[in-house]
């Protein structure tokens, strides 16, 4: 597939020109609500793949876990970092008979099996055995929790399952590595959180936000004005790059958009969402790759399960995890540079509030989506040039699972 991306406005060639070998033709429902399909994609895809699980900015100190549930490939992780300050990866299961060794997230000195008190520290091995002279041949040296491939790029977390990687991580990131070099995603701490299990398969939910064709119909109450007008009416991206698994695009803001009164203030006081041409403000590297007259942000699917949108002043994350075929939880954040006065704490929490908003309305549609597809009514769907992300996904999974790594 060609690494060259296009930029488009309205009156210009469509995508399809540009992106030929993806076809035309519908694409069957079975990838979004088959559990068979749904093996298929853990064996070949989730299985194997770098999956992304979380920030540094969760583990500032010693001691400081999360737990990541795994639920498609029945795996629990804990990622923790250890007196040495490395940030690892272990199964969460106990090496006596196999129970959670922890749950949520926190600090702790030690982990200790709730059942009969096996102790690790927080490097993963194994610290105490009560009663230890009472088994018979323990070998202290394969007690340690079993580890899982860790590593670590501009903050972000990943994990491996698979007993040797096919793809280093830098592979598998290609081209937003050398494009996000110079991002600061690690000085951007969290300004909002939001999370949800949704009656959706994976795919079709971050399908909603790899497209701006419904943007005027489902966010014409939030976000719709401020995305489309008489430049634009249906949300066409101005830049769309579709790579080798990776797809990214960026999408312009309605010069005609007249902002609310708290909208104005959240500009002013710190970058928000419907920034405009103060965008120029906050400029961060790597974004507007289409430099965009009217640049608003870009939408980056990093492959497999994850969105990470970046914009002038701030990024937001969305990851997609499988239950099962037609079950996802989906959780999301959203990140500025620091705030160091009120008034920029209140101009974030007006695109906190936005986003939730207009996510609730991407939820509402996508389970609605679901039902649909799960009445029997469709065997196929119809993508439209502007929807061809969404081709792209498919067509990417499709192809790992027909000529797996
Ligand atoms: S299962 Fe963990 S101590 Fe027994
Ligand atoms: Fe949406």
């Amino acid at each position: 597939m060609s690494s060259e991306a296009i930029h488009l406005t309205n009156d210009q060639q469509s995508y399809r020109e540009k992106y030929p070998e993806l076809g035309t033709g519908p694409v069957p429902v079975e990838p979004y609500m088959s559990e068979e399909y749904l093996s298929k994609e853990c064996e070949h895809i989730f299985s194997k793949m770098w999956l992304m699980v979380g920030r540094t900015t969760r583990l500032k100190n010693v001691g400081d876990f999360f737990v990541k549930n795994v639920e498609c490939l029945n795996k629990s992780i804990v990622v923790a970092k250890g007196k040495d300050q490395e940030v690892r990866a272990f199964y969460n299961v106990c090496r006596h008979r196999g129970t959670n060794v922890a749950s949520g997230e926190g600090n702790c000195k030690y982990f200790t099996c709730r059942f009969h008190g096996w102790v690790y520290d927080t490097d993963g091995s194994i610290a105490h055995v009560p009663e230890e002279d009472q088994f018979y041949q323990l070998d202290k040296s394969k007690l340690n929790l079993e580890s899982v491939h860790c590593e670590i790029w501009k903050g972000f977390i990943f994990v491996n399952f698979s007993d040797k990687p096919r793809e280093t991580l830098r592979e598998q990131l290609a081209e937003y590595c050398e494009r996000f070099e110079d991002f600061p995603f690690e000085e951007m701490p969290v300004a909002g959180r939001w999370g949800a299990t949704l009656k959706a398969n994976w795919k079709l939910f971050q399908d909603a936000f790899q497209e701006g064709y419904h943007v005027s119909t489902v966010h014409a109450g939030t976000i719709g004005e401020y995305f489309t007008g008489k430049r634009n009416p249906n949300c066409r991206p101005y830049y769309l790059g579709l790579f080798k698994r990776n797809r990214s695009m960026s999408f312009s803001y309605n010069p005609e958009f007249a902002p609310h009164p708290s909208e104005i203030f959240a500009v002013k006081a710190g970058g928000s969402l419907s920034q405009g041409d103060a965008a120029k403000t906050y400029a961060l590297p790597g974004i507007n790759p289409g430099n965009d007259p009217y640049y608003s942000f870009d939408v980056n699917a990093v492959f497999p399960n994850w969105l990470c949108d970046t914009s002038a002043g701030f990024f937001f994350i969305h990851e997609f995890w499988p239950i099962d075929a037609i079950t996802t939880r989906w959780e999301a954040s959203l990140h500025f540079l620091p705030t160091n006065s009120p008034s920029q704490y209140i101009s974030q929490m007006q695109s906190v509030t936005l986003l939730r908003d207009a996510f609730r309305e991407d939820i509402a549609t996508s389970e609605g989506s679901q039902a649909g597809l799960m009445s029997g009514a469709l065997r196929e769907i119809n993508f439209s040039d502007v929807e061809i992300p969404c081709r792209h996904q498919y067509q990417v999974i499709q192809e790992l699972i027909d000529n797996p790594l």
